[in-house]
């Protein structure tokens, strides 16, 4: 499988007031391959947001190159960052992000919004369509806080894939669900992965990472471990 992602000797830090700066991420080298499925571990403060953050897109490294596919991204523009961001790669944060006063469709369409697309029926269909796949079907005109929290983070699954993006970044996606709402969201991303996407996902939990078919741990931002889950084990959960 060729690599989707690849970063080569990637530093990130904060400058903070005088002469403070904050290394967090430290000559990492990492790559990952197309039809993977990852997470990221890691003690709070190890880097994983902010290297979730760089792979994103919505943030640059400080120093080192970043592979997204073929394309060097490390030295893009913000604008061609942007189109990255909104062609290639689907998100879904801890806090569901999303807007309250849109409906489950609405919220779904808001990344082809913001990729200037024109909605239309055809849109619409598509959304409804995924509001569908992640069994909201008849909850298509709810909004965010008529929904239970696994319900808000499936309208972000499938916001996440309405621009089918190469690759799912998940930064804590089960961190604000009880066990077994995590379960049926955990699920829900290996079928996707299974479908064929990439998902790269942060999580400070061994269960959540159990889902994962390989988990690099992070600590003092450098690489303390990297391995592959036993997938005769993966196979017999669930
Ligand atoms: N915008 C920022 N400015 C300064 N320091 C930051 C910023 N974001 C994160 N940090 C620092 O970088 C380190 C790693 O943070 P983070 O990537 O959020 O860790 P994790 O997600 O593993 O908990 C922490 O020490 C944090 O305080
Ligand atoms: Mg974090």
């Amino acid at each position: 499988m060729p690599a989707i992602v690849r970063i080569v000797d990637l530093v990130k830090n904060y400058y903070m007031g005088g002469a403070v700066t904050v290394h967090v991420l430290k000559d990492l080298n990492l790559s990952f391959d197309e039809g993977d499925f990852i997470a990221l571990m890691g003690p709070s403060g190890s880097g994983k947001s902010t290297l979730l953050n760089v792979l994103g897109c919505l943030d640059r490294p400080t120093r080192g190159r970043y592979f997204l596919g073929e394309v060097d991204v490390s030295e893009m523009s913000d604008d061609q960052l942007s189109e990255v961001r909104s062609t290639y790669l689907g998100f879904i944060f801890q806090s569901y992000n999303l807007l309250p006063q849109y409906t489950v469709v609405e919220n779904i369409e808001l990344p082809l919004l913001y990729q200037g697309i024109k909605l239309d029926e055809r849109t619409k269909e598509r959304c409804i369509e995924l509001a569908g796949m992640v069994g909201l079907g008849d909850r298509l005109d709810h909004r965010p806080l008529q929904l239970s929290g696994g319900q808000q983070q499936r309208v972000a699954i499938a916001r996440s894939l309405v621009n089918d993006p190469h690759l799912i970044l998940g930064d804590e996606p089960t961190g604000n669900l009880d066990s077994r709402t995590s379960v049926e969201i955990m699920q829900m991303l290996r079928g996707l992965n299974r479908a064929g996407k990439t998902i790269i996902m942060v999580t400070h939990e061994n269960d959540i990472a159990a889902w994962a078919r390989r988990v690099v741990r992070l600590r003092d931002g450098r690489v303390e471990s990297d391995t592959r889950n036993d997938t005769r084990v993966m196979a017999e959960m669930n």
